[in-house]
């Protein structure tokens, strides 16, 4: 495998994500990239499509980057400019096209490569990271932690799920609590439920301190 095209899109990620504070930092495509390719190397997918599809996987995603996101503009003509096949990109921009979570219209990746790739990413939102993502992207938001007659929505499509407001307490039912059964390789889901104990845990102790129980 090519480990010069990958240090190259280490090194176009960490340039692209140099001033998020969103939750879309180098650090958690970096995280992706390494739980991807441990996923991929337990299931046998090709390592090279899902490096590749992990290190790109945020560049142009809908939110920081609304006019590349419908062609994957910046994904493309990096690996154009990296000389990649056209079947190859277009294998890589699917992926990356297909995992993003949208509700009840969320997509199960037709290959075995997306499927790591979406475990991968899915997995960096639960577990303790999961938690300290989503209150630094309510706080980025100016969404509220928490509010007693604010109810979670469990029944969003794409366009609601990506347009409602709501607390960060709500994003936990809303989607972290849906990810374990969501997983689509048995390497991921065993990771999701450790995770998956540590929220419920989390948020049980959340809610006491919130009621003065404790
Ligand atoms: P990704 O596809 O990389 O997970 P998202 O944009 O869906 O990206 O989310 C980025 C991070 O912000 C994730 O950890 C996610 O759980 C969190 N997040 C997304 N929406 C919300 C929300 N409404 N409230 C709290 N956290 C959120
Ligand atoms: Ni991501």
């Amino acid at each position: 495998m090519n480990r010069e095209i990958i240090n190259q899109a280490l090194e176009y990620v960490k340039k692209i994500f140099e001033n998020d504070y969103s939750g879309h930092d180098y650090f958690h495509t970096f995280r992706v990239f390494r739980m991807a390719t441990h996923i991929a190397e337990k299931e046998n997918a090709n390592l090279e499509i899902v490096q590749l599809a992990a290190l790109l996987h945020d560049v142009d995603d809908i939110k920081m980057s609304p006019n590349t996101h419908a062609e994957k503009a910046n994904a493309r003509s990096f690996l154009m400019e990296n000389n990649i096949d056209e079947i190859t990109i277009c294998e890589i921009c699917q992926i990356i096209d297909e995992i993003s979570y949208a509700g009840k219209e969320s997509v199960i990746p037709k290959n075995l490569e997306g499927k790591c790739v979406q475990d991968a990413d899915r997995l960096d939102a639960i577990g303790a990271i999961g938690i300290a993502r989503a209150f630094a992207y309510g706080g980025n938001h100016n969404r509220l932690m928490h509010h007693p007659d604010i109810k979670p929505n469990m029944d969003m499509g794409k366009e609601e799920y990506n347009n409602h407001i709501s607390t960060t307490i709500n994003h936990f039912y809303e989607k972290l609590f849906r990810l374990t059964e969501l997983m689509n390789t048995c390497t991921a889901k065993d990771i999701a439920k450790a995770r998956e104990t540590y929220m419920k845990d989390y948020i049980a102790e959340f809610m006491d301190e919130w009621e003065g129980i404790k």
